[in-house]
């Protein structure tokens, strides 16, 4: 009876998760929507073990109600530690709100903080507020949804070079991906694996329509992998083809 969690689960690859992780009536699915969103689409794929919690990642206060709700009406049902930890953890809500001809010359400061606190600092406080309330299986899998724009080595090689500020912010998400593994593991949770993973590009409304992959085997592929995820697979880049990525 594995628990799920998705956060940014209204659309696009979160949503296809749900899709994916609801044809087994074993699996408990935690989906997480901004308080705005759409969720119609969410809504009419639902299982009867999938709940629905409001979380915007950029706003620290909504992240702190979204894991106390967890804690207390999803995982125990009532207040106190809880009985029933989340054994997957996919952090991946994101935005992209870089131009894709902007350079490193003309970075926009607010669009960059824009991306910062929800590519960055969303995924941080989600973890740290989920450990805090104890929601967090001794063995969690977290997968973090970076991109190879994230990687150091492919962008090096790179060329045209495209959405800078985005890919700041996910070569962010990588390095704080390694702290968190190692950091989950001296606070306790010992087998806890914490991965970055390149889910490729993918026919999302970010992705846009010219996407090569279908959103559908973008996630088979990425729950093949975090399926299979041994502990010695702790901080590691992973793309959706299985395939070791270069920080
Ligand atoms: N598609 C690709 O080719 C590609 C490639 C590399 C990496 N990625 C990464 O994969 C992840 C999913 O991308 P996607 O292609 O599915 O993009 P998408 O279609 O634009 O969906 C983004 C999701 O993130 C949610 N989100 C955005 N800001 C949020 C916030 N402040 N709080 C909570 N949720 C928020 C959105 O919710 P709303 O509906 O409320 O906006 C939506 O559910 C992202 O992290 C992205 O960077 C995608």
């Amino acid at each position: 009876m594995p628990t799920y969690c998705i956060i940014g689960a209204n659309r696009g690859l979160g949503l296809e998760f749900v899709r994916q992780l609801v044809a087994s009536p074993d699996n408990t699915i935690i989906a997480t929507v901004r308080p705005d969103a759409d969720r119609a689409d969410l809504l009419e794929i639902s299982s009867p073990t999938t709940y629905i919690v409001e979380c915007d990642t950029s706003s620290v206060p909504s992240v702190h109600i979204f894991s106390n709700t967890v804690a207390r009406n999803v995982l125990s049902g009532a207040d106190g530690p809880s009985t029933t930890k989340i054994d997957f953890l996919i952090v991946n809500a994101g935005v992209n709100g870089s131009p894709r001809d902007e350079d490193s010359l003309m970075l926009n400061p607010v669009l960059l903080s824009e991306q910062i606190a929800v590519n960055v600092v969303g995924p941080a406080k989600v973890l740290e507020f989920l450990m805090d309330r104890k929601a967090l299986s001794p063995s969690v899998r977290v997968l973090n949804m970076s991109s190879s724009l994230g990687s150091m080595e492919l962008s090096a090689q790179m060329s045209p070079r495209v959405c800078v500020g985005y890919s700041i912010t996910k070569a962010a998400l990588n390095m704080l991906t390694v702290h968190q593994g190692h950091d989950l593991r001296a606070r306790g949770l010992s087998k806890a694996v914490v991965i970055a993973m390149d889910p490729g590009w993918v026919k999302t409304r970010m992705g846009g329509e010219s996407a090569p992959i279908e959103a559908k085997d973008s996630i088979a592929g990425m729950l093949k992998v975090l399926h299979g995820l041994k502990e010695d697979d702790n901080v590691s880049f992973f793309g959706s083809d299985g395939k070791p990525r270069p920080w």
